[in-house]
């Protein structure tokens, strides 16, 4: 995908389709405004006969438009000027990226550096542009005998009204298009069934990056012998009723000046498929378990951004993949394991997998001294209870890191909420046999499950963000969405020493 800026009058721009979008109420934007004029008030007796409602995310498509050099005009409406936020531009350019993606038109133009939206300037809006455009064209195929017909957009031309905004519009896309590669990224590893999607893919996912990435990426993969000689029981206690082998996979990027800098760190829940084990899962919707890798596909998500952006961070990435599944040989309710960190758990419910695998990822993270390090995991169903589908649970042990990454939640527009991991909810990992039990009861189980890691994070700020809600749609949409990649790809975009690349407020 490509995205040029253009600055000249619009009117003249040769594309399949210009993009215009419009207010229900008040003047036409400074481009529409240009079109209107060269094309006998096409926009503006449009919207005075009533033809056009331009009600939020409305879409009109004009197949032939007088005096312009476009082969057709796409009107987007935008609702009323004073909710255009950024929840209501996303809708809008979403909206005119699904119709585009249907269009066959190889490449457009689109005028939505000239919506404004408070706080936010001219790279925000190119970002938001690029980051849709990609998520639009998205199609998961590969599995179907006659794919659905791929979207032939390729070229995305960003129309920007004062010459002194093209090199921030130019910055915001380079990063949009980074972060929207990440996204797909994300959404292919997580649509994947369970079948093909095994802790192995991943890994060899990860060594296909690295062998990609020129030097860019190195990746080093545990496997269970290495995990045995390691001491990391408790991931190795996950996979152990399923024929799949269970992996650790690191990934390291070294974009910082100084390569010693302390690096950031991703950590990712890699559950490749959650049965549950012998507590097994109940069997309406069990399917859906397969996206029990998303924080992983999240971590290869935001390593694919990071590649594209080239951010002057150090980031190391780490997926502790395995699948759970019930087995002769499978962990029983009431086993007690022991962790890498040396504390025994007594596992009283087998389906409380991903924060066993999760523990021994965090102690093998102390080894790396890290700057941050930051988890990524369908952790819990009671996070969809507090949340629902539209905020990521935040917990943490720092709340500077807490703040960076809500910070990040809001630029990048993938927002999470912070929950307390207060000592109060610490006894209700209580065991009678063991360090600490693996599950804290139905009071607060987000909270718990985070309570659960924080065990394990006191050498480094850490936190926690549970995508249980957020990571994939159920239902006719059923898919993987791409969360929490740009809210990660931002968080260590700020963290990096040239604010070059830095895409935020005004
Ligand atoms: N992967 C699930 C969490 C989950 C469930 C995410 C449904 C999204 C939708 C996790 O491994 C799990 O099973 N958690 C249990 C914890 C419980 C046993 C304490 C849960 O949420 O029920
Ligand atoms: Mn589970
Ligand atoms: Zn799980």
């Amino acid at each position: 995908m490509e995205f040029p800026v253009q600055t000249a009058n619009p009117a003249k721009i040769e594309t399949a389709c210009l993009v215009v979008p419009v207010f229900k109420d008040g003047d036409l934007l400074p481009a529409a405004t240009k079109l209107d004029d060269a094309s006998e008030r096409l926009i503006g007796q449009l919207i005075e006969r009533g033809d056009f409602d331009a009600r939020l995310g409305n879409v009109q498509l004009i197949p032939f438009a007088p005096g312009l050099n476009a082969d057709r005009l796409m009107l987007v409406g935008l609702g009323a000027r004073e909710t255009c936020q950024e929840g209501a531009f996303r809708k809008a350019v979403d909206a005119a990226f699904g119709a585009l993606a249907s269009l066959p038109a190889d490449d457009a133009a689109v005028a939505f550096n000239d919506v404004p939206v408070p706080d936010r300037a001219c790279d925000w809006k190119a970002r938001m542009v690029a980051e849709a455009a990609h998520r639009a064209i998205y199609r998961f195929n590969d599995f179907k005998s006659e794919p659905a017909p791929v979207p032939r957009l390729e070229r995305v031309t960003l129309l920007v009204s004062e010459g002194g905004d093209s090199s921030a519009a130019r910055e915001g896309s380079r990063i949009g298009d980074g972060i929207g590669q990440g996204i797909n990224a994300t959404r292919t590893l997580g649509n994947l069934p369970g079948n093909v999607c095994t802790p192995s893919y991943l890994a060899e996912r990860a060594e296909q990056m690295a062998a990609d990435s020129e030097g860019a990426l190195t990746t080093e993969i545990l496997d269970e012998a290495a995990l045995e000689e390691l001491g990391a029981h408790s991931l190795l206690s996950v996979g152990r009723g399923s024929v799949e082998p269970s992996r650790l996979i690191v990934m390291k990027y070294q974009g910082a000046d100084d390569p010693d800098e302390a690096p950031h760190m991703l950590v990712g829940k890699g559950i490749t498929f959650d049965s549950g084990g012998i507590s097994l899962k109940p069997g309406d919707g069990m399917d859906e378990m397969k996206f029990d890798m998303c924080g992983a596909a999240s971590v290869f998500g935001a390593v694919t951004s990071v590649l594209a952006i080239r951010p002057r961070v150090n980031l190391v990435a780490i997926v502790a993949s395995a699948e759970n599944m019930p087995d002769g040989r499978a962990t029983k309710p009431g086993d007690i394991i022991k962790t890498l960190k040396g504390l025994s758990v007594e596992v009283l419910n087998t389906d409380a997998e991903g924060r066993l695998v999760l523990c021994d990822a965090l102690t093998y993270a102390e080894r790396f001294e890290p700057a941050s390090v930051v988890d990524i995991a369908t952790l819990t169903g009671a996070a969809i209870i507090a949340l629902g589908h539209h905020a990521t649970g935040l917990m943490s042990n720092d709340d500077d890191l807490a703040l960076d990454l809500l910070d990040a939640g809001e630029t990048a527009w993938d927002r999470a909420w912070h929950m307390p991991l207060w000592d109060e909810y610490q006894e209700q990992l209580d065991s009678n046999f063991a360090d600490l039990a693996n599950i804290g009861g139905r009071p607060a189980g987000t909270i718990t499950a985070g309570c659960f890691l924080s065990r394990f994070t006191d050498k480094y700020p850490w936190a926690h963000l549970d995508i249980a809600g957020t990571a994939w749609h159920s239902g006719k949409q059923k898919g993987a969405t791409g969360r929490p990649v740009s809210l990660l790809t931002q968080y260590l975009l700020d963290r990096a020493s040239d604010s070059q690349v830095q895409v935020g407020e005004d």
